[in-house]
């Protein structure tokens, strides 16, 4: 039986977090047995807001060095970069012809991003969806693993792909959002009430994965928590504690109720220091890959190169019949 098709992937804005990581990549890397995965970096999604060129540039090849070193294998899986294969901005155009100003206008990505960039509300934010349902579509994937965040666009997706299968006949595969039980939901370190950000704008927020083992030492013992002094989870009341368990959780793989055993009696200085630990333990093999790779540009090279003629392949296939269905006269 043929595997199932996973395709997912992250913007290329800044250094990867320790939320991307624990509720990504780290999944990614096991998907890879059970499933074909295509794994994206969206350096074109990046362009709706305004970037430096060069480090725009050097952002996609820091995110192509953090997926190998997080141990996405290009043996197994395919790692592409999404400007380097056309059909994604071909097909995006295609389906722009499909989608309605209506549905767009009730992405709630897009309200909170418009409010956010409010001197530069592109069409580009607004049509972003559709970019990413050709992402998806191109593929014919199953299965697309994202956040809670990312739902809304996948939802989008499946009624764009539907709406096409009904007036053409079946041609695109309808993709389910897949939102894993095991990934973890990681929340800021200083403001635990909103997911931990590439982009957050206060101090000590996020943990990036290149940070140096004395950094994440800090921004732990800086963490937001309470006054109680007590390792218990209650995400409503008590959402620093609470998050600093799931993170704390999801490495080590001990229960809520192991890490309360585990550290009844002792105060949050000492909860603290072992959650930075456990992340500088987890993070070392990945950030000496990661040198590894960023002293090797002629093997990024290589590996770009081969994903994207991989990715190429299957994406052309799918715009072929697009375009034929549609009327365009096929060269
Ligand atoms: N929009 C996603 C994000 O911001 C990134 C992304 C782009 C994506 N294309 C995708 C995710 C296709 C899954 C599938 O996180």
């Amino acid at each position: 039986m043929d595997k199932k098709v996973i395709l997912s992937g992250i913007q290329s804005t800044g250094n990867l977090t320790l939320g991307n990581y624990l509720g990504a990549i780290n999944n990614w890397k096991k998907m890879q047995e059970d499933y074909n995965c295509y794994y994206m970096i969206a350096n074109l999604h990046t362009l709706t807001v305004r970037n430096d060129p060069e480090t725009l540039r050097s952002n996609t090849l820091n995110l192509l060095a953090l997926y190998l070193a997080a141990g996405i294998n290009p043996e197994k899986s395919s790692i592409f970069i999404q400007s380097q294969v056309p059909s994604h901005a071909e097909l995006s155009w295609v389906l722009n012809c499909y989608t309605y100003m209506g549905e767009l206008s009730r992405m709630t990505q897009f309200k909170d991003k418009s409010a956010k960039h409010a001197d530069n509300i592109n069409s580009g934010l607004f049509t972003y969806p559709v970019l990413m349902a050709a992402d998806i579509l191109l593929y014919q994937a199953d299965l697309v693993p994202v956040g809670e965040d990312q739902k809304q666009h996948v939802e989008i997706t499946r009624d764009i792909a539907e709406r096409f299968n009904k007036i053409y006949g079946e041609t695109f595969k309808i993709p389910e959002p897949y939102i894993l039980k095991t990934a973890a939901r990681v929340m800021g370190l200083q403001n635990p009430n909103a997911k931990m950000s590439k982009s957050s704008t206060l101090e000590n927020d996020s943990i990036f994965l290149t940070d140096e083992p004395e950094v994440i030492l800090k921004k732990f013992k800086k963490s937001v928590t309470d006054s109680e002094n007590i390792v218990r989870y209650d995400e409503e009341n008590k959402p620093g504690i609470s998050n600093l368990m799931e993170i704390y959780s999801a490495i080590t793989g001990s229960t809520k109720e192991d890490i309360e055993k585990e550290f009844a009696g002792k105060g949050y200085g000492e909860f603290k220091t072992a959650v930075a630990n456990c992340v500088i333990e987890e993070l070392k093999p990945l950030q000496e890959k990661y040198k590894e790779l960023k002293s090797n540009p002629d093997y990024l090279e290589k590996i770009y190169k081969e994903g994207a003629e991989k990715a190429y392949q299957v994406a052309h296939k799918t715009l072929e019949d697009v375009y034929k269905k549609i009327g365009m006269v096929w060269l």
